[in-house]
């Protein structure tokens, strides 16, 4: 509890992906690589790849428009938007979401930028200005596109995804713990410099300083009076790849001296990698991609369950924290429009994925339209003058 008996966290999640789909099999032909590295040393399967006219926004605004539909606009003060594929160095990608939803002119709109973790901040933030005043209800989105070069080793560890979340007071999903254990260190595992579309990255320096990161989180979590590891029922990871929540939860276990075995350690993790396995890495939106897999995916009913999240980003700053299920979390849950977004992909083949990776580039700089493309329901229509154009499908 928050000093007071007052409860907050998050009351609704919503989930979006690119409308294209690329399966890392045919990735793997390309390349010759055995796909058993992809497939199983990795942990991925398929990554999604958005068409011409999509981006941050689009997906920002498809998962939020979910949001919108069921609770309204009406008393959303504060739109946080969490990225690091950001479209403009100067207006927040959120401003172009607030006029496509419609919402309401007496709202603060901010960008939020650390790497993968800045949903994390965003949760945050929103927490304390609801534990402020319990009227607020603040609308977090978290949106990203996940580029490597080419042929380089991070290419099969690309992906898009966009969350979003209505954080309240007396949430009806999950209920945010106030203990949280933090960790920043000054590296450059992963970066993206101001001249680049695709990230810069030391993939085996990036595995080393996550898991030290979480050495870092969990020490001052279990020194700020955190839960013991055996009062977690799951855990939830940020999910560059499958494979390295895995990794992550293997060292946690072993950290905190725990007997589980392999599988008792798998239960409390597999089903948050499903969605995640299939979008690939969506950078900040990630972790909550995984919380929304969790939900949907584990067959057990989950209410009352205590969920471990560690939240990292590049460069680096990590957190660990926990949050517990609220009862009747399964009638908040949109089951089967996740399973269309997923499924309803259209696939493409590398020719095509190749073609569209090398677009981004020779646009950049120039005014130019987009093809109509995408099947969602918001689009990318172009520059103007420098300007970005969103539209209504
Ligand atoms: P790599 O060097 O090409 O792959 O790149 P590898 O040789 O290490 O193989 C990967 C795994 O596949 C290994 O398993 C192999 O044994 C296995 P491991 O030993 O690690 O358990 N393998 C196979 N398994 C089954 N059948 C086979 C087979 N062949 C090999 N036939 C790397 C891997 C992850 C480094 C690369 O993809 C990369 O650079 N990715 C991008 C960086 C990244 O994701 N880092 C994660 C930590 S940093 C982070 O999470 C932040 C981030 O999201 C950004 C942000 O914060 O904004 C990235």
């Amino acid at each position: 509890m928050t000093g007071s008996a007052l409860r907050v966290g998050i009351h609704d999640l919503a989930f979006a992906t690119a409308h294209q789909v690329l399966d890392l099999r045919e990735l793997a032909e390309h390349h010759g690589v055995d796909v058993g590295k992809y497939y199983v040393g990795i942990g991925q399967t398929e990554m999604s790849v958005p068409a011409a006219d999509e981006d941050i926004v689009t997906m920002g605004a498809e998962a939020a428009a979910h949001i919108i539909a069921r609770h309204g606009s009406d008393g959303i003060r504060t739109l946080l938007f969490a990225t690091e594929s950001g479209v403009d160095q100067s207006k927040s990608a959120g401003v172009f979401v607030h006029s496509l939803l419609g919402m309401g002119e007496h709202c603060r709109v901010v960008e939020l930028k650390q790497a993968c973790y800045s949903a994390t901040a965003a949760l945050q933030f929103a927490l304390g200005l609801v534990a402020r005043d319990p009227r607020e209800r603040v609308l977090v989105i978290a949106s990203d596109i996940a580029r490597y070069a080419l042929d380089s080793s991070g290419e099969p560890t690309q992906g898009a995804a966009a969350v979003a979340f209505l954080v309240t007071a007396d949430p009806a999903l999950l209920e945010i713990e106030p203990v949280t254990g933090l960790h920043t260190d000054d590296i450059s595992d992963f970066w993206r410099p101001n001249y680049l579309s695709t990230a810069l990255v030391d993939g085996k320096y990036s595995l080393a300083a996550y898991l030290r990161s979480l050495e870092g989180a969990w020490a001052e979590y279990g020194a700020r009076g955190g839960f013991a590891f055996d009062r977690f029922d799951r855990f939830c990871y940020h999910q560059p790849f499958t494979k390295m929540a895995v990794k992550a939860h293997d060292r946690l276990a072993a950290l905190a001296g725990s007997e589980l075995d392999r599988e008792q350690r798998g239960a409390q993790l597999e089903a948050s990698l499903v969605i995640n396995r299939r979008t690939g890495n969506s950078y900040t939106a990630s972790i909550y991609v995984g919380l929304l897999s969790l939900l949907e995916h584990d067959e057990a009913d989950l209410s009352g369950a205590r969920i471990g999240f560690f939240s990292y980003g590049s460069g680096s700053v990590s957190e660990f924290f926990s949050g517990v299920v609220q009862p009747g979390y399964r009638d908040l849950l949109r089951r089967d429009a996740d399973r269309r977004a997923l499924n309803d992909r259209v696939p493409i083949d590398v020719e095509r994925y190749r073609r569209l990776h090398e677009d981004v580039d020779a646009v950049l700089g120039e005014d130019y339209s987009t093809a109509a493309e995408t099947p969602g329901p918001f689009r990318f229509a172009g520059v103007d003058d420098h300007v970005r154009r969103y539209e209504r499908a």
